[in-house]
């Protein structure tokens, strides 16, 4: 115990160093914050990350373990493939409300290595090779934060005018998103769950907006998107856009989705995931320091915003890159008496919301340089969960018996039979 606790009333101090322990910060750190939040808040930030066991819908059915970001009282054993799966953001959220990842492909060996040593699965490598080949098994839901790329609409209308089924072919040809619509017009899974930069909607225009919006409703989808930051679930301010597709055949015109609400409370701050003993090589030289603060000051005389950032402890950060890297100038953390610096991959990974034990040295298997790019890329696990809760929801609807290609949706057009018990266990709201 140190000096500051060890004048407490000692209910208190043994209360603080449970407290301390279950947040794995020291007790100095955790009365700094209590002070600042005041006891309450805390208390309440820390029920929300203590991980409640949440109800068991499938007691009998292997539902994987419950994952720790947040807690759950929705959950459905669906199953899910994960493209262009970087470290698994979208795998740790959807894991979290009870899926089970059928198959992940990723074509950077680094991120690859990454994702085996945390899931013992060897991400399947390019995806244009797998939009032909028979590898994908069923699934419930694909998720997907693929790369976007601008379209070309040259001769579209002329090919579409010859009658062709499907335009996408011919809009989308050569981009990864025609890899992706040529998956889902093969698997037709009855869910997707994409993901992309922000700005896709203004990309190219909104040409490429359209272009994707376009083609999944012509492969039969409904399709919703919201822009959420990141900000309300992590210190660091990062909008995405996210794309959820309900397959019209199995959901109806109308799927009943609503993305998720705004948490309440206080968003989190940036000393609350900073290390407290930190290796100073993470400390920007004389010479980088000043170079960065030339840089920034010659952008603000030309009125535009880049150039470093010194982060507020008390505040968001501004969005992690995946150059974060090359000098971390985007997020420094500013330090008493010495220049500022950048921060360490573990903080890097607790700052996208990564659990602790997959930011930890010993889960880092890759350079820094590579495990800084790999959580610049990726998406915000717990953001995942959020709307992942929301998607069960919709999903409670139209799941039908576990089939023998392992799916909990009905599939296409043809309703399976669904077990009245199973159909009561759900609590089913209306019928479609
Ligand atoms: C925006 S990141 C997705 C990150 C992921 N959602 C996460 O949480 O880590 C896009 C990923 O697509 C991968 N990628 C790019 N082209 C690919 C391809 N042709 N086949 C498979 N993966 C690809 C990149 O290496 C990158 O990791």
């Amino acid at each position: 115990m140190n000096n500051v606790s060890g004048a407490l009333p000692e209910e208190l101090q043994s209360r603080l160093n449970d407290v301390a322990r279950r947040m794995d910060i020291d007790e100095e750190e955790l009365l700094v914050s209590l002070i600042e939040s005041g006891l309450e808040d805390s208390e309440a930030a820390l029920t929300k990350r203590s991980r409640p066991e949440p109800p068991q819908l499938f007691p009998n059915q292997d539902v994987t373990d419950d994952h720790p970001m947040s807690p759950q009282d929705t959950k459905l054993p669906f199953s899910f493939i994960d493209l262009f799966s970087g470290i698994g953001g979208l795998r740790l959220g959807l894991e979290s409300v009870g899926g089970r990842c059928v198959f992940s492909c990723e074509n950077d060996r680094h991120a690859q290595k990454t994702y085996e040593s945390w899931f013992g699965e060897n991400p399947a490598g390019d995806v244009a090779e797998l939009s032909s080949s028979g590898a994908i098994p069923d699934h419930d839901l694909l998720a997907a934060g693929f790369p976007c790329q601008p379209f070309s609409i040259a001769g579209v209308s002329k090919k579409n005018s010859l009658g062709r089924a499907h335009g996408f072919r011919d809009r989308t040809q050569g981009t990864l998103f025609f890899h992706l619509a040529e998956i889902i017009d093969r698997k037709r899974p009855p869910v997707l769950l994409l993901e992309n930069v922000k700005n896709l909607k203004s990309h190219d225009r909104g040409q490429t907006w359209n272009t994707i919006r376009g083609t999944l409703e012509e492969l039969g989808y409904s399709v919703f998107n919201r822009i959420i930051d990141a900000a309300d679930y992590v210190p660091q301010h990062r909008e995405r856009i996210f794309i959820i597709g309900f397959a019209k055949d199995v959901f109806g015109e109308e799927p009943d989705f609503l993305f998720p609400a705004i948490p309440e409370g206080p968003r989190p701050r940036l000393r609350d995931i900073l290390e407290r003993s930190v290796d100073p090589k993470y400390t920007l030289s004389d010479k980088l320091w000043n170079y960065l603060q030339a840089y920034a000051e010659k952008h603000r005389k030309r009125g535009n915003g880049f150039g470093c950032t010194v982060a507020k402890l008390g505040g968001t950060t501004r969005t992690l890159s995946a150059r974060y890297h090359k000098d971390g100038s985007e997020i420094l953390i500013p330090q008493r008496g010495r220049n500022p610096r950048r921060l360490t991959p573990r903080e890097a990974g607790r700052l996208m919301g990564f659990p602790e034990e997959l930011v930890s040295r010993k889960a880092q298997v890759v350079s820094d340089t590579q495990a800084y790019r790999q959580f610049g890329n990726a998406v915000v696990p717990i953001v995942i969960s959020a709307i992942a809760e929301q998607i069960v929801r919709t999903m409670r609807d139209v799941v039908v018996s576990q089939s023998a290609n392992g799916c909990i949706l009905k599939a296409g057009t043809t309703p399976q039979k669904e077990s009245s018990a199973l159909a009561s266990q759900l609590g089913r709201r209306k019928p479609r």
